[in-house]
């Protein structure tokens, strides 16, 4: 961690123009400078950099940022691999938040752990290209894998010897200590001598690299076909390695993944490496451990489309199947490409062109229905039962897509392609989702873990036998997305953007305030919000606006503008990237007020404020009670139809008082 002085040292320091110059050719442009904008295929520079704002905004694709959020996308870096990044640049050293002994320690242990693996590497590479045995054994065993020197090097692939060759000897002999040697998983101690051994050899190795590339693993394939043999020896887990976390090829693969946004999901090292030397590089594996929620959150990180191709045997189907329901729920995009049985990626690669690897894949690129269909239906095709339950199975992974707009999407496919009603599939699902959270819930009782956020409530989550669920998924997302998203993103922007100044009422036009009373913008936002119990229905907006005020109570009182651009940053440059990305959007947003007129566009958006602001807030306010007002006219309905005489007249009062509420704020708003 880096303490919070530091990050704003950093940040201080950092020069936009100079940490986008040293990517991206800029030429000054008045105060901007101009650039081609790396995240698209820019002809003409559309990329324009303010130097004094410290953001960068592309005019062509719309991408924008800070400095920070640059080197995020650029270099998929995490936020603070990027604040390293600019550390560096920027001569600042970092001073870790209040180590203490123990933590110091405990990261020096780390790095030294990563310094014997990179010389474990380099050893095993050594002996790979330089020993007798390494090249008799090892290289030609490579070799006649078809991998060329080039592929061998870039995946730093090596040969694990036996004695004298050993890692042990020469790692001590250089110096290293036996502890991280151990640690690492490399070495094992006799026991009773305390003599070091290795844990690898007489086998070809793999090392498996960290996101940021470094070496924190290794896989060791035997050449000896004695089935009494492991075919695969692996690093043990350590500080350094979790297997669940890692994927084979990650660093290799990064930048194709964004570039292509997709990333090809195979099954072993030789897959991995094959696909790469063929052409095809935006390729991981998952190393023979079935998919991990970590793994593909680390894929996510670069895009959100994933295409499995596993070997068309039976195991590779099965494998394919388990992964489909784990990517669907972690809300990314999932396709299967089964090769012909007799291949898998590395023979296929191998053996065809990389125009036909890319027409294969694009040609047998199934959508996880149509091959969960295709599959499971293929020999039982004319009994019904069993028709039953491959729809059922489809259902079920449709129920576990977390947006409610691609689950919609996914429902109509299914509805086409077996010819049902989608709200019998929407029915079902629901039924899917209540069951699954209600099994969450009891996990959750008997865990002693924290507790997750408690799920937003929503419409399905009820047992109703007679409200359809179609209309009511429908709506929820329409009113959500649409409705009071607007106001919400209204009142996040002022508050955003002018919280901090002072709001001045002409006498006439003053809402709610005590009258000459000196009030900033997000006191009055906050004061009329707690009037009415409101809370934004919107995540985003909501996280906005309560991360706002927290960090408003830890900042000294200055000037208007100085505080702002201090909440400013704080967002922009802050470790939430989709926080960060509307914080962004909304400040540099041209027009985007319902409530602006003509008359106020003219005049400094900060001195209208204390006539748009209470507008923003009457509208948010008129919305949501007509939104409860559409509801209850709704429940009366059900109510005549259920004849249920004393609900319904509680419900038709209810209605008028609403109404009335309604009417009080649109003339509120009209007068303003
Ligand atoms: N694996 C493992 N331990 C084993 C077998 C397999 O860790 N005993 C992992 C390895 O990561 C391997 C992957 O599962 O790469 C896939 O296994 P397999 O298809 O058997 O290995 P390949 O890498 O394809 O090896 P090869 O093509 O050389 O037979
Ligand atoms: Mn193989």
């Amino acid at each position: 961690m880096i303490d919070r002085a530091t990050v704003e040292k950093i940040l201080d320091a950092v020069r936009i123009e100079e940490v986008i110059g040293d990517f991206v050719s800029l030429r000054k442009r008045g105060a901007n400078y101009l650039g081609l904008c790396p995240f698209h295929q820019d002809k003409n520079p559309s990329m324009s950099v303010s130097a004094t704002k410290g953001i960068f905004k592309c005019f062509a694709c719309g991408k924008a940022g800070n400095a920070v959020t640059f080197l995020m996308e650029h270099e998929h870096l995490s936020y603070w691999e990027a604040l390293r990044y600019l550390a560096k640049k920027y001569h600042i050293e970092i001073v870790e938040k209040e180590e203490t002994a123990e933590e110091i320690a405990s990261r020096m242990r780390y790095e030294s752990m990563l310094v014997v693996s990179e010389y474990a590497q380099k050893f095993y590479a050594d002996v790979l290209w330089n020993s007798e045995v390494g090249k008799a054994i090892g290289l030609s065993y490579f070799r006649e894998r078809k991998f060329t020197d080039e592929t061998i090097r870039k995946f730093g692939l090596g040969y694990a010897a036996s004695r004298p060759l050993t890692l042990s000897a020469a790692a001590l002999k250089a110096g290293y200590k036996k502890e991280y040697l151990v640690a690492s998983g490399l070495c094992l101690e006799r026991e009773g001598s305390g003599e070091l051994y290795d844990r690898f050899f007489d086998r070809v190795m793999f090392p498996i690299h960290s996101i940021s590339g470094r070496v924190i693993a290794f896989g060791g394939r035997t050449l000896k076909t004695d089935k009494s043999v492991a075919k695969y020896v692996n690093s043990p887990q350590s500080e350094i390695y979790d297997k669940s976390r890692s994927l084979y090829g990650i660093f290799q693969a990064k930048n194709s993944i964004a570039k292509a946004d997709k990333c090809i999901l195979v099954e072993g090292y030789a897959d991995v490496i094959s696909m790469h030397q063929a052409g095809v590089t935006n390729v991981v594996a998952s190393s023979g451990t079935s998919l991990t929620v970590e793994q593909i959150r680390l894929i996510k990180r670069f895009t959100d489309k994933i295409t499995i191709i596993y070997d068309g045997d039976a195991a590779g189907i099965k494998a394919a199947l388990r992964g489909i329901d784990l990517v669907l729920e972690e809300g990314l995009s999932v396709k299967v490409v089964l090769l012909p049985p007799e291949d898998d990626p590395d023979s296929y690669a191998k053996s065809h062109s990389l125009i036909e690897i890319q027409e294969y894949i694009e040609e047998n690129e199934k959508d996880f229905i149509s091959f969960k269909s295709e599959l499971l239906l293929k020999e039982t095709e004319r009994d019904p039962v069993r028709r039953s339950q491959v729809i059922r199975d489809i259902v079920q992974s449709v129920a576990v897509v977390p947006d409610p707009i691609l689950r919609n999407v996914y429902v109509e496919m299914v509805a086409e392609k077996f010819e049902m009603k989608p709200d019998s599939i929407l029915a079902s699902i629901a039924e899917f989702r209540r069951k699954k959270r209600a099994l969450e819930r009891s996990r959750r009782r008997f865990d002693s873990a924290p507790q997750p956020e408690p799920e937003e409530f929503i419409p399905e989550d009820l047992p109703d036998a007679e409200a359809p669920t179609r209309p009511a998924q429908v709506d929820r997302y329409a009113l959500k997305d649409g409705y009071l998203a607007v106001p919400e993103r209204e009142l996040t922007y002022y508050l955003v953007k002018f919280g901090e100044y002072p709001m001045y009422f002409e006498d006439d036009m003053y809402y709610g305030a005590e009258q000459h009373e000196e009030m900033t913008v997000s006191q009055y936002i906050r004061d009329a919000l707690a009037d009415d119990d409101l809370v934004f229905v919107n995540d985003l907006y909501r996280t906005i606006f309560e991360r706002y005020y927290a960090y408003l109570a830890t900042l000294p009182r200055e000037e208007s503008e100085v505080m702002q651009q201090r909440i400013i940053r704080f967002f922009t440059a802050g470790d939430d990237p989709a926080v960060a990305r509307a914080v962004l959007d909304l400040i540099l947003e041209e027009h985007p007020l319902t409530v602006r007129t003509y008359e106020e566009s003219i005049t400094p958006e900060e001195q209208a404020l204390g006539r748009t602001v209470p507008k923003s807030v009457l509208l948010y306010k008129l919305r949501i009670t007509d939104q409860q007002c559409t509801a209850t006219a709704r429940e009366i309905t059900l109510a005549q139809r259920g004849g249920d005489q004393d609900n319904l007249r509680e419900l038709v009062a209810r209605l008028q008082v609403l109404n009335t509420v309604k009417n009080r704020l649109s003339k509120e708003l009209n007068r303003l």
